[in-house]
């Protein structure tokens, strides 16, 4: 087994982001700029929109962070959107997700204008990944096929068993898996909470994507020896022997299914780093296109 190590695939990008970054401030350019909007105090987008943020200081971007409480009006996040949209010294913006249950959060995402939508959520960008169009891919599918890219994975002409349908993870990235690309080119097979018998089909596959949010549901009697795991799972689960009180465990069970499989991303230090990664890409093609021109 070797392991897709998805911090040092993403070390790797934000160094030649930053680099990219520094060359452009050195001919006179401002800096990108990624704004997020998180809503309440939900520990786990705590720990992801923190990171966002440490990540735009590390790699020279600026950012701006709009806190509301969970007592936010579905108005007040309208405006704020709004306000972002208009702010020219703005690249890209992420209402960090879920948000509370009195929000519709489908109308905030289509608030936002496409051209800042660096999280890939708005239709405008899905149909545009859909037809293969230049866009933002949504980031964590987008990392995942980057950390392929990245470890020279020949994904050709395999079966890529995908499991869970989310908008933001399974669905997209189901579509890039088929895409006519490398990373790409597989027969994708998209399960669901529906779906009978997942274990017949994970067995046929060649690469399994674990995304359905269900810590340590893929176990290695589900995959033929030889198999690549994709673990998308970051869930906190009650732990008294750990100092924080909780630990982090994915959507595969990661020992026993190691020992298995040829290739493995481990949680965390897998696809989390890369979600970040590839959010930071697409707000670095938010900034060129918006100071290059
Ligand atoms: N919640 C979980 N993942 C994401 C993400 O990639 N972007 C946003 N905005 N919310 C999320």
């Amino acid at each position: 087994m070797q392991i897709l190590d998805g911090k040092k695939c993403a070390s790797a990008y934000k160094e030649t982001i930053a680099a990219e970054v520094n060359a452009g401030i050195s001919k006179g350019l401002r800096k990108p700029h990624l704004a997020a909007v998180l809503v309440g105090n939900d520990g786990a987008s705590e720990t992801y929109v923190a990171s966002k943020v440490k990540t735009c200081n590390e790699i020279g971007f600026e950012s701006t962070l709009i806190r509301f409480p969970e007592t936010v009006t579905q108005r007040e996040l309208i405006e704020t959107v709004d306000k972002l949209n208009a702010d020219a010294t703005l690249d890209g913006m992420i209402v960090q997700l879920p948000l509370p249950k009195h929000i519709n959060a489908d109308e905030v995402t289509l608030r936002i204008d496409p051209a800042k939508d660096v999280d890939g959520f708005h239709p405008g960008s899905l149909g545009r990944l859909l037809l293969s169009l230049p866009g933002f891919v949504p980031a964590t599918p987008k990392g995942i096929m980057m950390l392929l890219e990245f470890y020279k994975i020949n994904t050709s002409g395999i079966h890529a068993v995908v499991i869970g349908r989310s908008n933001i993870v399974g669905t997209p990235l189901s579509v890039l898996l088929s895409r006519n690309q490398n990373p790409g080119n597989c027969t994708v097979t998209l399960c669901h909470s529906k779906t009978p018998d997942i274990k017949s089909i994970t067995l046929q596959a060649d690469i399994v994507v674990a995304a359905l949010g269900k810590p340590e549901f893929l176990t290695a009697d589900m995959v033929k020896p030889g198999a690549i795991v994709i673990d998308v799972g970051i869930t906190r689960v009650i732990d008294p022997s750990s100092p924080k009180g909780y630990k982090i465990l994915g959507d595969a069970e990661f020992q026993p299914l190691a020992e298995k499989c040829s290739w493995i991303t481990p949680v965390p230090g897998g696809v989390g780093a890369m979600t970040i990664a590839a959010l930071m890409q697409n707000t670095l093609e938010a900034w060129k296109r918006n100071t290059l021109i």
